[in-house]
């Protein structure tokens, strides 16, 4: 028997547990946190990657350093998550190689996979230190601090109860105050930042498991949200992503707002009804709607030159948020609005609350406020019960709203959800395989069609860094040190080379649509990262634009 330290909202206890292999973990050798050395790697979506720099900012304030070499660490993190399996998978394989740690290494599991699996996890895999769930992740240097201190597991998930209190202002919401607490320097970034406005989600989509890793939807003050932003301006961002999984729900209501301790509380979102009946929830409320929400950090701070926000709805979305784009020229014409199928049977299966047509006319909405929109979605494909018929629905969806891009996913059934209670993933892996490959490519048409009418132009882009043929598999987020996982591994900045040795190097950077653009600059290129550089486009392939810089193609 030994102890497990568990922290969760109704507070810290300690539980025994008997069938946990301790006699391999020697904590001896840790050194003291000024000198310990972190690896984080980060996988999934981009919440998960500000979550990863939030807590990297806060390990940084107590004097952690960063690594990216795993076997240099003495903290090995893994920030997962849960959406399919396979990503799971990747994590679980991680782990594995880790089971004969050497002594005094902690490692740490945190974001949806802990929260999903909770102490099952450290059941299976004892020499997992730390368990910390997206909702808990202030905890994280406590986390690690005990495990070194007690030698015990130390496990903050939050379970379901956040569900079920009406409201997170009854307590001071500790998330809320990591966000506050985000320091940025200038060498932190590539001028471009994540601003989460939105946490959890309310949707429950059938296949998603996100409703009970993240929790109830939670809405974050303004005037939070533009500090924030003013903040990141400060410190040389130019482009700012507003994160949330259903951003254009956003709405704060200030009369029912609540301060805990001087601090402005989140509060949890009114839920799709508030959008059905739109007026009626209005009517007499002082809100700040999503739209507004835009407007004000397009005019309070200037210095951002792009805002961007993921993801959207296609619900919801308000003519009040397209007028705004419009209005707007720094708020990017782009959006990401994952469709997810084109068949209605199969949309009414997902609960995705709105059929094919009304995708479409929601998309001939959004060009006809903003002619030039690049837009993107997801689809899933071999859904339970999805027939060749329903997915030549979806083909034709896809051919309709001609996205510049789409992710495309095999169903996943997710442990926890309302599909794999309700229904048998009787889609054979093979159609999966060959409906997600017939899905690419006629994506991968459209996209082709799109990159090329782009040839010619001269396009805005702000250069993000070495491009990816040069990085071999990984990109920098900013914080050296922190990794995002992608096929391959081998990591290689290209500004790392002694730059007397390299007299070119291949930039990449994004169009205001999302569009990646790979042109050459002159020595390590260094100096162009996070600027909005002039770009002419000479060539494409279906994801890519390849130029040069203006004044070099104008012969300047
Ligand atoms: N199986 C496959 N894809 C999924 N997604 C979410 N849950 C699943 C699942 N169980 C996809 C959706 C979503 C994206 C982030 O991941 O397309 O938009
Ligand atoms: Fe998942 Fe649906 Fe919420 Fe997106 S909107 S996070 S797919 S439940």
């Amino acid at each position: 028997m030994f102890n497990v330290a568990v922290y969760s909202p109704h507070g810290s206890f300690v539980i025994r547990i008997s069938s946990f292999v301790i006699s391999r973990i020697n904590y001896g050798a840790m050194p003291q946190s000024r000198q310990r050395k972190v690896y984080l790697e980060t996988f999934g979506c981009q919440m998960n990657q500000l979550d990863s720099q939030l807590v990297s900012s806060q390990l940084r304030a107590l004097g952690y350093h960063f690594t990216d070499q795993r076997d240099d660490a003495d903290v090995i993190l893994f920030n997962t998550c849960s959406v399919r399996e396979q990503a799971e998978n990747k994590v679980y394989s991680r782990l594995g190689e880790l089971r004969d740690k050497l002594p005094g290494l902690v490692i740490g599991v945190l974001g949806c996979m802990a929260e999903r699996d909770g102490a099952d996890m450290v059941r299976r895999m004892p020499h997992i230190d730390v368990l910390c769930g997206p909702g808990e992740l202030d905890k994280v240097p406590a986390l690690i601090d005990n495990a070194v201190k007690t030698r015990s597991h130390q496990i903050a998930l939050q379970g379901n109860t956040h569900r079920r209190s009406g409201t997170l202002s009854a307590a001071e919401d500790q998330l809320e105050l990591l966000d506050l607490s985000r320091s940025l320097s200038p060498d932190d970034h590539s001028g471009s930042a994540y601003v989460r406005i939105t946490r959890g989600c309310n949707k429950f989509c059938t296949y998603c498991v996100v409703p009970f890793t993240r929790g109830a939807e939670v809405h974050r003050p303004p005037d939070h949200i533009v500090d924030e932003c003013k903040k990141l301006a400060d410190a040389g961002v130019i482009e700012i992503t507003l994160l949330g999984q259903t951003v254009n729900h956003y709405v704060y209501d200030h009369g029912a707002s609540i301060s805990v301790g001087g601090v402005r509380q989140p509060q949890v979102g009114p839920g799709g009804a508030a959008f059905k009946q739109r007026d009626a929830y209005l009517a007499g409320r002082h809100v700040t709607t999503f739209a507004q929400l835009l407007r004000r950090i397009h005019e309070e701070v200037p210095a951002i030159k792009r805002l961007r926000f993921v993801t959207s709805y296609p619900r919801d979305f308000g003519d009040d948020v397209l007028e705004v784009m419009a209005d707007s020229p720094r708020i990017c014409k782009y959006l990401h609005v994952p469709a997810q199928s084109g068949s209605d049977r199969v949309l009414k299966l997902m609960n995705r609350e709105y059929t094919a047509a009304e995708y479409c006319a929601f998309v001939d909405r959004v060009r006809k406020y903003l002619p030039g929109v690049m837009l993107a979605s997801d689809f899933i494909v071999g859904f339970p019960t999805e027939t060749d018929e329903d997915f030549e629905k979806t083909s034709e969806l896809m051919r309709y709203c001609r996205f510049k891009n789409s992710f495309i996913f095999k169903y996943s059934p997710r442990p926890g959800t309302v599909a794999i209670d309700r229904f048998e993933d009787d889609v054979p892996e093979e159609a999966k395989r060959y409906r997600n490959n017939h899905l690419l490519a006629v994506q991968s048409e459209i996209s082709k069609a799109i990159h090329e009418s782009m040839v010619g132009r001269t396009v805005d882009v702000l250069v993000e860094g070495a491009s990816s043929h040069e990085q071999k598999g990984m990109r920098d987020l900013g914080n050296r040190g922190i990794r995002e996982s992608t096929p391959g591994s081998k990591v290689e900045l290209g500004w790392e080379k002694p730059a007397a040795t390299r007299t070119v190097t291949q930039l990449s950077g994004r169009t205001e649509g999302d569009l990646i653009v790979i042109f050459d600059a002159a020595g390590s290129g260094e100096e162009l990262v996070g600027r909005i550089v002039p770009v002419t486009i000479h060539s494409a392939k279906p994801l890519t634009l390849f130029g040069e810089l203006a004044e070099q193609a104008a012969g300047v």
